[in-house]
């Protein structure tokens, strides 16, 4: 469910102080001559750090990185194998939300409620959880089955 109401109090999670500014930050450090879609993202770690990153494209496109794809690798180069929150921005404004491929890389370290915190058209924040973007998810347990 979309709310797109006070920032502190989507859909009753608050994200953290720092989130929004730190993916904020690292957009703005995006390699993105292709596409010139400069996108950063900010993961809260379980670990109550948190962790930046933002797309690395490349000449051969598929080999392409995206920002929440180098943020979940700090995070788990820093140690820390479970993502609390996760904040996404573009740079210029206008709607981001993750990729398939990437909430599939989300889903390998957060649960189903984890808060996923969007830029929104209007810059403003919009929530939903990891279970709203990617339901019937395929994890690890369906390995053990
Ligand atoms: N991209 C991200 O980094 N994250 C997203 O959630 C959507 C797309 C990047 C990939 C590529 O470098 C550029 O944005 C355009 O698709």
């Amino acid at each position: 469910m979309t709310n797109t109401l006070d920032p502190n109090t989507l859909n009753n999670v608050t994200p953290h102080a720092d989130l929004l500014k730190m993916a904020q930050a690292v957009r703005g450090n995006a390699y993105a001559p292709y596409s010139g879609f400069q996108v950063g993202a900010a993961v809260l770690g379980a670990d109550g750090n948190i962790y930046s990153g933002c797309n690395v494209e490349n000449a051969a496109y598929p080999e392409g990185l995206c920002a929440e794809a180098s943020a979940i690798s700090a995070m788990v180069a820093g140690g820390c194998l479970e993502i609390a929150q996760i904040c996404i921005v573009k740079k210029g404004g206008g709607k981001v939300a993750p990729c398939g491929g990437c909430r599939q890389k989300l889903n390998e370290f957060a649960s189903a409620d984890m808060p996923i915190f969007v830029q929104g058209k209007d810059e403003e924040l919009q929530s939903y959880t990891l279970g709203e973007l990617l339901p019937i998810a395929f994890g690890k347990t369906n390995l053990e089955e």
